[in-house]
């Protein structure tokens, strides 16, 4: 059985058990959205895996399933604590998944001091943990590193256009020192060390209260409301989902040469006007949209360039029809359970 917490005498007796053929992996961001995918995948693979998380934006439920798994430790910690770098470096580390950061953009208006704080200080003790274990890592960058961007599609070599004091800054400068501090430890220290910058992914595991587009969307269904569009809905995005977006995390941190960057998203520009009307087809809503003007100055479209991850085998498998087909019926079997449980 998987622990809940897992304790220091514990952590001892885990590396007296290493092993040549287990792989031990930290996952920061455990508890999230893309971590409880990615622990899943990493556990069923047969990996020893550490989920830690303080839950800032994430949710126990998350993990639950995973906690009964018998190579799957849990461990409620916030990554900018001193305690999670005194505990972690003693671990034998093979890789780390770095995702700890609350996203979503309505949380860099609530948690833009945690946001910055776990970009630099969180990012320097996994920095630290890696470099003490000799671990590789991949750290989840975005791409709201590339600001309001003048160049389509963006590559990973386009510096972006970012405000460094603009309202989106907590996460975007965030993320941006989270690389250069990175790229520092490979380039000094010798880390080995690869950077993601994902576009948006959606899919099972994500929250309800989610305020990103296709939960918020669906929320406001299941309840009968008028979902809300900001601006004129023209503004495009890329989504993928989960999977394809897991799978290139775990590409990279298997083929990924040391100090790269990589993009890793969908090519597929889709307008949330148009997102909305696939999302009203699945779920035969009749009801129309709400335009109302954004709260943050928004980005109207991003496009990534995928060469260098394609370059690494790495393809999206799923269509967006799919994927929001398989992300509803997530929604429906979630909010069928809470009832049972009532
Ligand atoms: N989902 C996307 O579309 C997307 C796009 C671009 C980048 N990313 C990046 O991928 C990563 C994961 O995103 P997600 O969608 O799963 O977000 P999420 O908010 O669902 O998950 C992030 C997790 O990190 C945890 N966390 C935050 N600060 C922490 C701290 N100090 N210590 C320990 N845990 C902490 C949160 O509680 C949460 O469980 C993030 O770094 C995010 O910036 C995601």
């Amino acid at each position: 059985m998987g622990k809940f917490n897992a304790k220091n005498e514990e952590i001892a007796s885990l590396k007296a058990k290493r092993t040549n053929d287990t792989e031990h992996v930290l996952v920061t961001g455990a508890a999230g959205f893309i971590g409880s995918n990615l622990c899943a995948h990493l556990v069923s693979g047969g990996n020893m895996v550490y989920g830690v998380d303080n839950f800032i934006t994430g949710e126990k439920k998350s993990t639950a399933r995973l906690l009964e798994e018998e190579n799957f430790r849990f461990f409620e910690i916030d990554i900018v604590s001193d305690d999670f770098l005194k505990k972690f470096s003693k671990l034998p580390l093979k890789k780390i998944f770095h995702l700890a950061c609350p996203t979503g953009v309505p949380n860099i208006k609530k948690l833009p001091e945690e946001m910055l704080m776990v970009s630099s200080i969180g990012t320097r003790n996994v920095m630290e943990v890696a470099k003490a274990c000799g671990a590789k890592v991949v750290f989840s960058s975005s791409c709201e590193i590339y600001g309001q961007p003048e160049k389509f599609p963006q590559d990973e070599n386009y510096a972006g256009n970012v405000d460094p004091v603009g309202p989106r800054s907590p996460y975007e400068e965030g993320k941006r020192f989270s690389e250069s501090l990175i790229m520092m430890y490979v380039k000094k220290y010798g880390v080995d060390a690869d950077i993601v910058r994902l576009f948006n992914g959606y899919g099972p595991g994500m929250r309800l209260e989610d305020p990103r587009v296709i939960p918020r969307f669906l929320k406001s269904v299941f309840s009968n409301k008028k979902p809300v569009v900001y601006g004129d809905g023209n503004q495009t995005r890329t989504f993928l989902y989960v999977d394809d977006l897991v799978n290139g995390l775990v590409r990279v941190m298997e083929s990924g040469s040391k100090g790269n960057v990589y993009n890793i998203g969908s090519v597929e520009q889709v307008s949330i006007n148009e997102l909305s009307e696939i999302m009203s087809e699945i779920v035969d809503w009749k009801g129309g949209v709400e335009h109302r003007e954004h709260f943050i100055d928004d980005h109207c479209a991003r496009q990534p360039s995928i060469e260098k991850i394609r370059s690494l085998g790495w393809r999206k498998k799923i269509t967006l029809r799919k994927g929001i087909e398989k992300t509803v019926e997530y929604f429906l079997n979630e909010q069928k359970n809470k009832i049972m449980n009532k």
